[in-house]
């Protein structure tokens, strides 16, 4: 419903360049959107309304990614009234599994971790982030939700950063770069 690219976009997903350090093609600012109720509230729709009709969107629970999965998760997960789950940076729970180091867009970060009990085997679960950049972050909450014998029925975030990033030869997994293209 927003002009791409307009003044009211801008205003929803504002982007810094170089922010927190040069060499970071752009930081989006969820503050922009987190500010106007209606807006948050639209985007809190589209995500209940892809989850609320089952099938193959059926979810047992939220998980969201620390820290802004954690805004962006919980009224998701009350309005469709189901378990909010956090994955938290390391050592912050007691009982958890960890998953080990992985890249971001930022750098190496060590393990995020879960809580054993919140996930059982055969939980279809939904990971919430804000923000998608290289992957490295859902890629070590999906670790963690495999772990404990959960099923990811999808990772869902509000941005997209397109990195063309490529997963390692032999993985299986498809060319980011490609998908972009098609
Ligand atoms: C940011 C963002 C995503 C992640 C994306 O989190 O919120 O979680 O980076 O990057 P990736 O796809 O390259 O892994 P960050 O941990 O930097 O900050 P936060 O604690 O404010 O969420
Ligand atoms: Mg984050």
């Amino acid at each position: 419903t927003y002009e791409q690219d307009g003044d009211e976009a801008r205003e929803i997903a504002k982007h810094l360049p170089y922010y927190p350090f040069k060499g970071i093609s752009k930081f989006y600012d969820i503050g922009g959107f987190l500010a106007k109720p209606d807006i948050f509230q639209e985007i809190v729709d589209i995500f209940v309304a892809r989850y609320s009709g089952g099938g193959d969107h059926a979810i047992d629970s939220i998980a969201g990614l620390d820290a802004r999965g954690f805004v962006l998760g919980p009224p998701i997960a009350l309005a469709l009234r189901v378990p909010f789950i956090m994955i938290r940076k390391e050592g912050k729970m007691p009982n958890t599994i960890s998953s080990s180091e992985y890249d971001t867009e930022y750098g190496k970060r060590s393990g995020l971790t879960v809580q054993r009990d919140r996930i059982k085997e055969g939980d279809r679960v939904l990971i919430i982030d804000d923000l998608v950049a290289t992957g490295g972050t859902l890629g070590s909450a999906i670790t963690l939700v495999h772990a404990l014998g959960g099923y990811v029925v999808e990772c869902a975030c509000v941005v997209e950063l397109k990195m063309f990033i490529d997963p390692p030869e032999g993985s299986g997994l498809p060319s980011r770069k490609k998908l972009f293209e098609s």
